[in-house]
């Protein structure tokens, strides 16, 4: 009998304003991408929702009242991740201060006693520019200071990183395995990873950046496959996707500028795409449409004639379906790992020319979407999705562009993203 895989439990070590939630949502969301049912658990969130807001005398050591009710809190969040770990979750990330060796071996202990390993995850940065721009780029405006001026929230949270300076100490070997990241990543350091899994998570740390930029997904101009409605093929692009290309190169030029990035696939309709644009363009295969297998090159009316069993298999289960000879949505997300991890290092803006399949998986993990929702995201042709990642999310556009008709717009529902027609 195959042993189980062990519950696992990334526990976030620094001070305040150290970019420890930012770090704690892209592991979760990284994770949850490839599988693994993976929750983050917020100590802050749980303080302001139990206890409400505090300014910074509220965090003083000496403070003892604040000190047993923040200890409160903390234990509360535990015992909802072990709970997590404990029916069903396979990964969970503790993010909260945890600052000194007692409170980290209370948490060790804990998730021990539920056979849950630990691995601390510490963020130190001591440049006072890093620091500065963190705090007013998020803290300043958390819900902990709605309302408050600005220089009024600032001084204050600067107040509330001293007091966690006070008793602050770094971890230490005889506490068990950690992945230090030192100055947003400049230096890391590394003790007791052992494993596919854990060697996977720190490859994507190191590519972790959070310069602001945007990121474009388009899919090819329209090909002569898609005139016909046949899957897969290597077909080239119809007279309206080779307008779309070139209307694309405008577009990119005005809006981005000569500093973009272009990656396409190895097939056709990419390349011919990209080729409009007159710039250096890297094709990746990790980037070619989801292989159809013995389908590729039929219309989905043909699948339902020549193969109803396939046709069925699909339509109850579209992400975990293989196509006979062929890849799933479950495969490709496997093989866009590359993808991903040079996307994190990217920090030019990108524009990435791909196909449906494909990019409704990038289009996931780039907004933290259950991967099992892949196959349901629209990604019409002739559209760009301009994304431009946030402090711990990620901000959408659409931009249809002519000269293929455009449907009317559907009726405007609050979560749709914002749409822009250009002509
Ligand atoms: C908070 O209450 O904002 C964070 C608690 C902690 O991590 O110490």
């Amino acid at each position: 009998m195959a042993a189980p895989t062990p519950k696992l439990a990334f526990v976030m070590v620094g001070l305040p304003a150290r970019g420890k939630t930012f770090i704690a949502r892209k592991i979760a969301r990284y994770l949850s991408w490839l599988g693994h049912r993976t929750e983050v658990y917020n100590v802050g969130s749980y303080r302001r929702a139990r206890l409400g807001r505090h300014r910074h005398e509220f965090f003083d050591p000496r403070n003892e009242a604040g000190q047993s009710a923040r200890r409160d809190v903390a234990l509360e969040a535990l015992d909802d991740m072990l709970g997590f770990l404990r029916t069903g979750g396979d990964i969970a990330i503790y993010d909260a201060t945890n600052n000194t060796p007692e409170r980290r071996a209370l948490v060790r202990a804990r998730c021990a006693a539920e056979g849950v390993d630990v691995v601390f995850v510490e963020s130190i940065c001591d440049d006072p520019v890093i620091i500065e721009s963190n705090i007013r780029a998020t803290k300043a405006r958390s819900p902990d200071y709605e309302g408050v001026p600005e220089e009024e929230a600032v001084r204050d949270f600067r107040q509330r990183i001293a007091h966690y300076a006070s008793e602050y100490q770094r971890v230490a070997e005889d506490e068990g395995p950690f992945v230090k990241i030192i100055d947003v990543g400049r230096k890391m350091e590394l003790y007791r990873i052992e494993g596919y899994l854990l060697a996977r998570v720190v490859h994507f740390l190191v590519n972790l950046h959070v310069r602001p930029r945007r990121v474009w997904l388009t899919r090819h101009g329209e090909s002569s496959f898609n005139v016909s409605g046949r899957i897969g093929g290597d077909a080239a692009l119809s007279e309206a996707g080779r307008a779309y290309a070139s209307h694309l190169a405008s577009v990119v030029r005005e809006r981005v500028g000569e500093g973009v990035v272009v990656w396409t696939s190895t097939l056709r309709r990419t390349i011919e795409t990209a080729e409009a644009l007159g710039k250096p363009y890297r094709a990746w295969r990790a980037l070619d449409e989801i292989d159809a297998g013995i389908c590729d090159g039929m219309t989905y009316a043909e699948i339902a004639e020549q193969m109803p069993n396939e046709f069925e298999r699909r339509a109850v289960d579209k992400f975990g379906y293989r196509y006979p000879r062929g890849e799933s949505y479950q495969d490709v997300i496997q093989r866009l790992e590359p993808v991903i991890f040079e996307l994190e290092r990217e920090k030019a803006p990108l524009l990435i020319i791909g196909h449906q399949g494909v990019l409704r998986a990038l289009y996931a993990y780039m907004m933290d979407r259950p991967p099992s929702e892949c196959p349901f995201v629209s990604i019409p042709l002739h559209t760009i999705l301009e994304l431009e990642p946030t402090a711990y999310g990620c901000e959408e556009r659409r931009i249809e562009l002519s000269p293929t008709p455009v449907p009317p717009p559907p009726p405007s529902k609050p979560s749709s993203p914002p749409i822009e027609r250009m002509p």
